[in-house]
């Protein structure tokens, strides 16, 4: 028996051979009936948040624009032509959060946001490529999506947005709502709204060497430990009082070579980097925060629930929140790694709940990770 799922006829092992980051899928009513989960409306007021991220993009006597958000005002429906892009609605709304979780087949160290884009008839974003996996997933109305594999990705050069120089058009399909395309990184696309619509794309990260490397020498920094100083009570007199002397090279190398990283850092760095929430996240605190004791006493009842912006993962004896690490013991590590992976604890969980989690619980309730369900 197949499991049926958002990818249609398609296990999630069958995907994962043979479409993931290798090549496009059409899925034809991925989700039957699908209705918006945003309204026009609430899209447009979402827009206008300073902590979500939106950009306004125009095409216009052959000039593309793109500007940032905040928006107080759009342009009018009525005009044709330009697309609202809105970043990260997964956090704003339970129900967009929903439909992302859907997608956690694949590991939560890949998945990204759901982002909802906005056009009136004719409104896209130009043909270009992404870095990363997408699943384009239709909500309202039509739009025109037209791919390619070509391998040339050079781009108009000095435009505010990416786009193609030389999109040569293999596929074209007109998607309608629940209708779903995935796209592995680097393919080539153009989606054209055919009247006014709605798209949500599921994004993956992928996160560059480079800004790994970056992110790794500055975590190492804090955990450096090189005791002793540079000595040096062979020197001889100099002619050259400006040459740095091989010897003084060759001792502070052997010394600077001695710092070494571990798995066990790779491991928590990786932690704590990825579940480190987008920039823009605002935790929302309690208003009147209930005391420890009737903290737990409803949780007991009731469960937890880990809040939608919450970023968890673990791996090993380490667990990981929001940029934090912690260390667990055995005991501990069940019932905290069923609250990364279901985003939950029931009361029947709970009960075997220690006095360390009890306590972390409480401090994640006040900061806004995590809430009473
Ligand atoms: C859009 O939905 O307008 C753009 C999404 C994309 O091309 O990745
Ligand atoms: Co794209």
């Amino acid at each position: 028996m197949k499991n049926l799922s958002i990818l249609g006829e398609l296990s999630h092992a069958e995907f994962m051979r043979d479409y993931w980051q290798k090549k496009p899928l059409l899925i034809r009513q991925a989700i039957p009936n699908f209705t918006p989960l945003v309204s026009r409306p609430s899209l447009f007021e979402l827009a206008g948040k300073n902590d979500v991220d939106a950009r306004l993009i125009t095409h216009e006597d052959q000039q593309w624009d793109m500007q940032h958000g905040p928006f107080n005002t759009l342009p009018a429906i009525t005009k044709k032509g330009w697309t609202l892009l809105v970043q990260g609605v997964n956090l704003q709304d339970e129900s967009v959060d929903a439909l992302l979780r859907q997608f956690r087949f694949i590991s939560d160290t890949r998945l990204d946001d759901l982002m909802i884009s906005y056009a009136t008839d004719t409104g896209g974003v130009g043909p270009h490529f992404d870095s990363y996996d997408v699943f384009l997933l239709q909500a309202h109305g039509q739009r025109r999506w037209r791919i390619s594999a070509q391998k040339d990705l050079t781009l108009v050069p000095d435009l505010p947005l990416k786009i193609l120089n030389n999109f040569q058009v293999e596929e074209e399909f007109i998607l309608e709502p629940g209708d779903m395309l995935y796209l592995p990184p680097h393919y080539a696309h153009d989606g054209i709204a055919v009247g006014e619509c709605m798209t949500y794309s599921i994004g993956f990260r992928i996160p560059s060497y480079q800004e790994l490397g970056d992110a790794f020498l500055q975590f190492m920094a804090d955990s450096i430990d090189l005791p002793g100083r540079y000595t040096d009570p062979e020197r001889k007199p100099t002619k050259h009082p400006a040459k740095i002397d091989n010897s003084m090279i060759s001792h502070i190398s052997t010394e600077l070579n001695k710092v070494k990283f571990t798995k066990d850092d790779i491991t928590i760095f990786l932690g704590e980097h990825l579940s480190e929430p987008a920039h823009s996240v605002i935790f929302r605190t309690p208003v009147k925060p209930l005391t420890p004791a009737s903290f737990e006493k409803t949780a007991r009842k009731q469960g937890v629930l880990l809040s939608i912006k919450s970023r968890m993962l673990y791996c090993g004896e380490h667990l990981f929140i929001n940029g934090m690490s912690f260390a667990i013991n055995d005991d501990d590590k069940t019932i905290l790694t069923i609250l990364a992976d279901t985003r939950k604890l029931d009361s029947a969980i709970l009960a075997n709940a220690s006095t360390d989690i009890w306590e972390a619980l409480y401090t994640w309730y006040q900061d806004g990770w995590l809430t009473l369900s």
